[in-house]
């Protein structure tokens, strides 16, 4: 079976992208499926195999060695894009059999490539179009799951052009304090800021306008950080809960990746078993309602006195040394590389 991995792209998320790809590319079965490595650069551009390598920045041997193999040449010449169109006309026998997109944030996890391959008629791990763009949209998603009854933080939006009209005082009268503001669009904390004070608030704003023309602000949920992972298409399944236990003031993006002691991992999550069950039907739940297909990751709050509330849906989870989605199927019984096998036979049914 030959598989696209598809990774880095043009999102602030690029490098995380990155990691997240050097693992699947490490824990897939290489006697079972043929390797194409497609890297995206910042800019856009496509990159095959050889040229992607440099995306990667990897001296791993494996990966080295797969590159290097040269059973991983493409069929068509031309950029992975046209041969993806290509493929198209070709009917199955061009190209690549299934891609597995890599690519977190905008232009990647977001409906757009999606796109693209649904129109290639090629199979793709993951959600389509519709569950990848209203995932990715927070405003939209929240919307969603708020009419299918789901518990979530409430919120306010703000587009780019009432940025010279912020009410701070509007939003603490509705929302308290502390909020968070965050752009619409994003993942991985980009953009995003806890706030205690007007001059705080502004600045956070104007921060979260440069990767957003949308932002929301959010209530402030005093609570547990839980995540549950799910997987699946028709029949879903949730995965153990694990908790995030930020050492700082938020689970930022230097929390996550740059910060060595930002956050702990706690898998499972000490937690009991009926608050367990709790967070995993509503994670099947929200995957169902956002039309989700393939896998997502459901982050929540436990709280101790509204339960639980759903803080968002990510359709294309990190897979980077410190994500929880692969960990949390880890302990569940499903090994990494089974992992990567399932979501591709999901993409394939
Ligand atoms: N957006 C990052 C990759 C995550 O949700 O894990
Ligand atoms: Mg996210």
């Amino acid at each position: 079976i030959r598989v696209g991995i598809l990774f880095g792209g043009r999102s602030a998320e690029h490098e995380v992208s990155l990691q997240s790809a050097q693992n699947i590319i490490d824990a897939i079965d290489k006697d079972k499926y043929d390797v194409t490595l497609i890297g995206i650069d910042k800019q856009g551009q496509w990159h095959l195999n050889d040229k992607s390598q440099f995306l990667l920045n990897s001296n791993d041997p494996k990966l080295i060695a797969l590159n290097k193999s040269g059973k991983n040449v493409m069929l068509i010449p031309g950029s992975p894009k046209q041969q993806l169109i290509h493929t198209a006309d070709q009917g199955a026998d061009a190209g690549m059999d299934v891609i597995f997109p890599v690519l977190h944030g905008s232009y990647g996890e977001d409906g757009t490539v999606q796109g693209l391959l649904k129109l290639a008629n090629i199979p793709f791990v993951g959600a389509g179009v519709l569950g990848s763009a209203v995932g990715m949209d927070k405003d939209v998603m929240k919307r969603l799951l708020r009419d299918a009854g789901i518990p979530i933080a409430s919120f306010k939006v703000y587009y780019g052009w009432e940025q010279d009209n912020m009410d701070f005082a509007g939003a603490v009268k509705e929302l308290g304090l502390p909020l968070f503001v965050k752009p619409a669009n994003m993942g991985s904390s980009v953009g995003v800021s806890k706030v205690r004070n007007e001059a705080e608030f502004m600045a956070a704003m104007k921060e979260a306008f440069r990767f957003d023309n949308k932002v929301l602000v959010e209530e402030f949920v005093p609570g547990r950080e839980v995540e549950c992972a799910v997987l699946g298409n028709d029949s879903p399944i949730a995965s153990a809960v694990g908790e995030i236990i930020a050492q700082q003031d938020f689970y930022s993006y230097e929390a996550k990746y740059i910060d060595e002691n930002g956050a702990v991992l706690e898998i499972p999550a000490k937690i009991s078993p009926a608050a367990s069950k709790e967070i995993q039907d509503i994670a099947i739940k929200a995957f169902k309602v956002l039309c989700c297909e393939g896998m997502a990751r459901v982050d929540c709050f436990l709280t101790p006195e509204n339960g639980v509330i759903v803080n968002e849906i990510n359709t294309i989870p990190g897979f980077t040394r410190i994500s929880m989605y692969p960990k949390l199927w880890e302990i569940s019984g499903i090994a990494y590389s089974d992992l990567i096998d399932r979501l591709i036979q999901l993409a394939l049914e």
